[in-house]
């Protein structure tokens, strides 16, 4: 098994309803560790930067006015395997899709307010833990 990193986010609708310790627990029972955490308050122009890939798409400005409406807490996680076991306890997309006793099945409104973001791959890892940490704010666990 691989132990890699991946980056996480808790986003405005989970933190407004006072999740960020259940989301961390749920982040800690599968295995996952934080190594890095900070809160923010995203500007527009740090929303449409992280997701610049989509800024076809045509939700693309209410996801920007969702992710500037509030504080996030964003996070990197270390762990066997943790792109991949990161998104499975993310649940899918539309939370009305996710598994039960996932994280957006259980914390989300709706596609639009889904709760969380897991990185998709491990190259899309790299590239979101560097745009909000710098290589200093990683504390790899040594026990
Ligand atoms: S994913 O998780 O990246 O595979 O999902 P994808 O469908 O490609 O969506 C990319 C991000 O856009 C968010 N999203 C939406 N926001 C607002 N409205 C609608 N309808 C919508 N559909 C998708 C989705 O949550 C993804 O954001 P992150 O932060 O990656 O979860």
């Amino acid at each position: 098994m691989a132990i890699e990193r991946t980056f996480s986010i808790v986003k405005p609708d989970a933190v407004s309803k006072n999740k960020i310790g259940a989301i961390y627990s749920r982040f800690e029972e599968a295995g996952l560790k934080v190594i890095a955490a900070k809160m923010l308050h995203l500007t527009q122009e740090q929303a449409e930067g992280f997701y610049a890939e989509h800024s076809e798409r045509p939700f693309f400005g209410a996801l920007v006015e969702f992710m500037t409406s509030g504080p996030i807490m964003v996070q990197v996680l270390e762990g066997e395997n943790a792109v991949l076991a990161h998104r499975d306890i993310l649940g899918a997309t539309n939370p009305a899709e996710a598994a039960d006793g996932t994280i957006r099945a259980d914390f989300a409104n709706s596609i639009d307010e889904n709760a969380a973001h897991g990185s998709d791959s491990i190259e899309s890892a790299a590239r979101e833990v560097a745009y909000f940490f710098s290589p200093e704010e990683l504390c790899p666990r040594t026990r």
